[in-house]
Formats: C-alpha cells, structure tokens, sequence
C-alpha cells in the first residue's frame, strides 16, 4: 500500500517536471520558428516584361538565388537532358523561376545563351565542377545528379509570382 502511494507521487512529481520542461522549451521554440514578417518574404512578384528576351535574371526569394529565366518567343532547344523532369512542368511557359543552386555541390550555375563547350545551344554551366543543365534546368551532362529545384509560382499577367502554387504547385 505505502509502496503504490510512493509510487503515486513519483509519477506525480515526474508529469510534473515534464510539464515544467514544456513549459520551459515552448517560449524557447515559438522565438525559433519564422515571425511572421520572414513568413511574409515567402511570395515574391517579378515582373517578366522587364527582362529582356533570352535572358536570366537572379533575384533573391527566401534567402536563395533563384533566376527568372525569359524564354524568346518560339523558343526551341536542340539539346537532350538525362530526365525532362522539369521539362514537363515549365515547356509552354515563357518566363518561369529555378532556385538557381546547382544539385552537385551548391555552387551558382551561369547562365550561357550561346551555349558552353560541346553544346552550342543555351545551356546552364556549373563553373564549380562542369555540371550542365538546360534551360528548364534539367541535367544533361556533368556531376549533378538531379535537376534544379523548381519552387512553387504562378502567373499573373506580366507578373511571375514566386512561392505561390500555380503552374507548379509544390517544390520539386
Ligand atoms: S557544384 Fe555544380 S557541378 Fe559541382
């Protein structure tokens, strides 16, 4: 009897402490997690009609480079990629966003409308390792083993909105 009423209390004393500790770690976490004023850098608008045909523009979207790639009108490219991964998601759009961190090792890709090396079409070149990707950021040659992140956006007229699902929905 006297040995379940110690047992009692022990675990009284214990749930205690470990609402103690919960008590202690939540102010702690909430400070940790994004403020809303960080959450509210998480769509971004660029306007596509700026940038000139056939070139890339590199903004800053949650804390990443990320280009805003403007394709020319009619577009046709006469590379191959290992996957069309991307392909899939972006052809028939003629300005879309990649986060513009290389899939090898994180180094920023340069983006070479005349082509790069072997490839005399627009390609995307890793400098850091020889990577190539193209234009939807697909892999085609070199170290990357997987094509660039897509993140999530839509269109709006002229405006491309960046992390706002639309013709990409998620992060791929
Ligand atoms: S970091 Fe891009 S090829 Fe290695």
């Amino acid at each position: 009897m006297e040995t379940s009423r110690r047992d009692l209390m022990g675990l009284a004393i214990g749930g205690l402490g470990v609402v103690g500790v919960l008590g202690v770690l939540y102010p702690i976490v909430k400070t940790l997690a994004p403020s809303a004023a960080s959450l509210a850098g998480a769509m971004m608008e660029v306007d596509v009609a700026s940038i000139p045909e056939g070139q890339v523009r590199v903004v800053s979207w949650k804390g990443k480079p990320v280009f805003v790639v403007k394709l020319p009108q009619g577009f046709q490219w006469t590379g191959k990629a290992k996957e069309d991964k991307n392909a899939k998601l972006l052809q028939g759009q003629d300005a879309y966003a990649l986060i513009a961190v290389c899939t090898h090792l994180g180094c920023v890709p340069l983006w070479k409308p005349q082509g790069e090396a072997e490839f005399n079409y627009p390609v995307f070149h890793c400098p850091c390792h020889g990577g190539f990707y193209s234009p939807w950021g697909d892999n085609i040659a070199g170290p990357p083993p997987r094509p660039l992140h897509v993140p999530p956006q839509k269109r709006d007229g002229s405006k491309l909105v960046i992390g706002e699902p639309g013709f990409v929905k998620e992060l791929t």
